[in-house]
């Protein structure tokens, strides 16, 4: 049986989750729109994973027989601008989201819940590696400033990127 409190905080993350995918939807459409197709195609399969993000929290609630309180997602609040710009968002997005994973680990030590505890950390090095992915993707479009040139190609990159299920291990 899981305790209430974390499953209270595992319960909003999984909303957290799954708003980040509605955040990259949205970007996702917003690129498009605007012609760069890799973009899209990169914000498209993040927002894949935010979703199997969401979707092992929820398996988990139910695997420590805990119950899943699905509440409402909120519209995704953007501002978007240039690719640069909408990258600094989503850098800042992930930020908040390691900062919400951090606390449920905290509070799993609190409450003396060792297995969400270790379960959390597989939450832990992912956001680890989303924080470095969109960092690497900033510091490119910074290095080539405002060359559409490089944008192009950098878009062909992100293009590239291939979807494949999360899963918790
Ligand atoms: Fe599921 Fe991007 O954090």
């Amino acid at each position: 049986m899981i305790n209430k409190k974390v499953e209270e905080i595992l319960n909003a993350q999984i909303n957290k989750e799954f708003y980040s995918a509605y955040l990259y939807l949205a970007m996702s459409a917003h690129f498009d729109e605007i012609g760069l197709k890799g973009f899209s195609h990169w914000t498209k399969v993040q927002a894949r994973e935010e979703v199997d993000h969401g979707m092992i929290l929820f398996d988990y609630i139910i695997e420590r027989d805990g119950n899943v309180d699905l509440k409402q997602i909120e519209a995704p609040q953007y501002n978007f601008g240039e690719p640069l710009e909408i990258f600094e968002q989503i850098f800042r997005h992930e930020c908040s989201v390691t900062e919400s994973i951090e606390c449920v680990a905290s509070m799993s030590e609190e409450e003396c819940d060792m297995a969400t505890r270790h379960f959390i950390n597989w939450y832990i090095q992912e956001q680890v590696e989303e924080e470095a992915s969109v960092d690497d993707i900033i510091k490119k479009m910074k290095m080539f400033g405002q060359d559409k040139s490089i944008l192009y190609h950098i878009d062909i990159e992100l293009g590239k990127r291939e979807y494949s299920q999360h899963k918790y291990s």
